[in-house]
């Protein structure tokens, strides 16, 4: 076991106890960013001037009339930025640009001494436009060969070959929806400026270093004149890695200029109409499999819409690319990727990066085709897992652990009693001629470590004081997650003190510099071990001091109890508080910078090939439903899940990781139905569903009847801090089987051997759809139960 790894005895580590702000969340004490507006003196309010159009140019920009609204203190411009006018590390993002790139695009901003006087300034700002030729769909893109970025491969074998021998080919073309984050809390951030200049931001970013570095470069002044704090976010799932640095850098524009403190806030439809989502994909797929059922060889082209600037779209591409074989063994592979550039908000990260979006094309394609080889889909998914960790991923990664797969896979199936409920299924659905149930399993491998191998690295800033008390500062965001709740756990068992003794400070750029996103789920492995290797130098040092006490050797003393005790000594322990005071009074430094980085990883971002994953977290979901034949309506009656989060650090913070991801990703999957205006009318462009009330999240009626939840046991990860491994995204794709069963429940409408096509959301109106097209089989020949060479679209509506 290495060092990372090995949980001492009496481990915090390991205890199941809330979310640290727990009580703060519910009774509403917990601070956000815009709470701090009314704790704050003389406070200004940046209100944005939105076009109204897809793609145009402005031709004419006069401010003027909005200074003659009462309470408006200034107009943000162009001409107002001493920096560069940019807002992202692409380059390729005007924070106040002269070309309008989607609906809805702020052109400028409008700072009132009330919200209200900087939304009436903004209403009298008058822009001219120039209206311009705009793309709003894939498809529009793909025939206007409007791209951006790169356009990787990913391949191995020979997929020509693998197609002729196999004796079963079948392709097809979709689209699967993206999906909005919709975190509770929308953009914001609120600047100061001080004495001598320098710029304080709070923001609600899951990326202070870089918000901090877009911000000093939008004011032409240096990253050690900008400090940003990160108090915690009321979400971020992926929304907040890039798309939180335009704000901070507008809050931070309009506090050098006026002097006084400004607030960027969004509302929701604002937020829902500027920020970028979980792209859409266009697959195009050809399958080969031989009779047994075996996918020999698979080709795919991904088209993600990037929207209208590059952003996140390289690494989601890479995700796609990186997750498109999921647990399967593909020997002939080759998955291409482009991005397409439409007239849409930037699109960028959502839980899984692209990873959710290649694995649905392989899993839609086994759900697609097993029926037509006479199998299930369970079996046809197990006989294409991998064997052994000496085969490797179509990018040359072994899949070490893979053996976990086949016992989590075992473990849900037995525990689900999937056997015994599939015949009761059978029975009901024999008796029940307009409702039918369907069971389905599905498994998921997810790699854990940025693609990108130089963002592998944390640090953290760890602080005992005179009195003993502890304070942890540490690179990492927290937006719900639980990661501070974890690296409290993580310090009181390096140190060996109870939860109690240990605090932590809200994330700022001024202790810990040079911080990645906590995204890619990897901050409790990045944070943790910088985390732990801040305490083990105190620790050590402290060893000395006690060693001397207790008479022996440094590296005979532990720390456990609040307290230093020598292996094999006669002494008393000495309690923490007292060995701290002596070894103050000694002169030992009491605080430490502790660094990470992840070893091991090896990417080549030319030829797509390498080790870029520390590890594999492996996980499998049954899920049952049951359809109304007359609507397509259904209810999610149960779902077992085994996951695999290596020896987990928090049990309780872990469980609602899983669940609050299968959630989520079956909103994706069969709820959030998201709509652009796709037509020639004036909002052409517009992004439709900008709300709760048009945009269906997932709440308490969505949630699974039954939904058991198991952390597949004995599992410490070698390579990662105290045997954990990662959870925040991989269960995102464990609703792949809430999908899968819709599509058998459709099935169940046909005759046996049906397969139908089942778009993605699966929302009812889709599943009714796929009942309707089961129910047409049976009136067909069984020769023309072939899957279409062409799947229509979801035609994209005016609303
Ligand atoms: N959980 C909550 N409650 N809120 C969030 O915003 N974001 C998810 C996941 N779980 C998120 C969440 C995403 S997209 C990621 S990458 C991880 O948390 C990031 O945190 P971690 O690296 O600490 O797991
Ligand atoms: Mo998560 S999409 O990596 O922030």
């Amino acid at each position: 076991m290495s060092e990372l790894s090995d949980r001492p005895a009496k481990a915090v580590v390991g205890e199941s106890i809330p979310h640290e702000a727990a009580i703060g969340h519910v009774t509403g004490a917990a601070l956000y960013t815009d709470d701090l507006v009314g704790r704050t003196h003389g406070v200004l309010h940046a209100y944005p001037v939105s076009a109204p159009h897809a793609h145009a140019l402005v031709t004419r920009l006069d401010t003027a009339p909005a200074y003659d609204v009462s309470g408006v203190v200034r107009v943000l411009t162009a001409d107002d930025v001493p920096g560069v006018n940019d807002s992202n590390i692409n380059h390729d993002e005007p924070l106040f640009p002269t070309e309008v790139m989607f609906y809805g695009h702020p052109v400028c901003w409008v700072l009132g001494a009330s919200l209200e006087a900087a939304r009436l300034g903004a209403e009298a700002v008058q822009i001219d436009y120039e209206e311009l030729p705009s793309i709003v769909t894939i498809p529009e893109a793909i025939a206007a060969g409007s791209f951006q970025g790169r356009a990787p491969t990913v391949s191995r074998g020979d997929v020509e070959a693998g197609m002729s021998a196999a004796t079963h080919v079948f392709s097809g073309t979709w689209e699967a929806s993206g999906q909005e984050q919709f975190y509770l809390e929308t953009q914001a951030s609120i600047a100061y400026v001080d004495e001598a200049g320098q710029v304080f931001i709070h923001s609600s970013t899951q990326n202070p270093s870089e918000t901090q570095e877009i911000a000093a470069h939008v004011l032409g002044v240096t990253s050690s004149e900008v400090t940003v704090q990160c108090l915690r976010m009321g979400g971020g799932f992926g929304g907040k890695e890039t798309q939180a640095n335009g704000y901070a850098a507008i809050a931070a524009l309009g506090a050098t200029l006026t002097g006084r403190p400004v607030r960027v806030r969004l509302n929701r439809n604002q937020d829902i109409q500027f920020t970028g989502k979980r792209p859409d994909f266009l697959s195009t797929w050809e399958a080969g499999f031989d009779d047994e059922g075996h996918l020999l060889a698979l080709k795919v082209v991904f088209t993600a819409d990037g929207g209208w600037s590059l952003d996140l779209m390289q690494p989601v591409l890479s995700r796609a690319l990186c997750h498109v074989d999921n647990a399967y063994w593909i020997p002939n592979i080759e998955a291409h990727g482009r991005i397409a550039k439409t007239n849409r908000t930037s699109h960028t990260a959502f839980r899984g990066f692209g990873g959710p979006q290649g694995m649905l094309v392989t899993e839609n394609i086994l759900g697609t085709v097993a029926p037509k080889l006479g199998l299930t889909g369970e079996e046809i998914r197990r006989r294409n897992f991998y064997r052994s960790a000496d085969q490797t991923t179509p990018y040359g990664q072994r899949v070490r652990q893979i053996e976990r797969l086949h016992q989590i896979w075992d473990e849900v199936l037995t525990e689900s009693d999937f056997a015994g409920r599939q015949r009761e299924i059978e029975q009901f659905n024999a008796t029940h001629e307009h409702t039918k149930r369907a069971i389905a399993a599905t498994p998921v491998k997810f790699g854990i470590s940025f693609n990108k191998s130089s963002m592998n690295q944390g640090g953290a800033l760890v602080l005992v004081y005179k009195d003993g008390s502890v304070l942890v500062n540490h690179g990492g965001t927290e937006m719900g997650q639980g990661l501070h709740t974890k690296m409290l756990q993580v310090a009181a068992t390096a140190l060996g003190l109870p939860l109690s003794r240990v605090r932590l400070a809200p994330t700022r750029t001024d202790k810990v510099p040079n911080t990645s996103a906590t995204s890619a789920s990897t901050g409790a492995d990045l944070n943790g071990g910088a985390v732990k290797h801040a305490c083990d130098q105190i620790r050590d040092r402290l060893a000395v001091v006690a060693g001397g006490i207790l008479g022996v050797p440094p590296a005979d003393v532990r720390f456990a109890d609040a307290a230093a005790y020598g292996l094999n000594s006669e002494r008393e322990p000495i309690p923490w508080e007292e060995l701290v005071r002596t070894a103050y009074l000694q002169r030992i430094q009491l605080h430490a910078a502790g660094y990470y980085r992840t070893e091991g990883l090896e990417w080549n971002e030319e030829t797509y090939q390498g080790s870029p994953f520390k590890y594999f977290s492996y996980g499998a979901a049954v899920a049952e439903v049951e359809v109304d034949g007359f609507t397509g309506a259904y209810r999610t009656r149960r779902v077992d899940v085994v996951h695999d989060v290596g020896d987990s650090l928090s049990p309780l913070i872990d469980i609602g990781q899983i669940e609050g991801a299968f959630v989520q990703g079956a909103g994706w999957l069969t709820l959030e139905d998201q709509r652009w205006d796709a037509g020639e009318g004036p909002t052409r462009g517009r992004f439709s569903t900008q709300g709760a009330s048009t945009y269906k999240l997932p709440s308490f009626s969505e949630m699974p009847e039954v939904f058991n939840v198991t952390m597949f046991q004995n599992a410490t990860e070698e390579g990662a801090i105290y045997g954990s491994k990662a959870v925040g995204e991989p269960p995102l794709m464990l609703p792949f089987s809430v999908r899968e069963a819709l599509r058998k429940a459709a099935n169940a409408f046909g005759p046996a051997g049906t397969s139908v096509h089942l778009a993605s959301p699966a929302t009812p109106e889709a599943v009714y759809w796929a009942i309707e097209d089961a129910r047409a089989k049976s009136t067909d020949s069984v020769a023309a139960q072939e899957v279409p060479a062409t799947i229509p679209q979801r035609v994209p509506s005016g609303v």
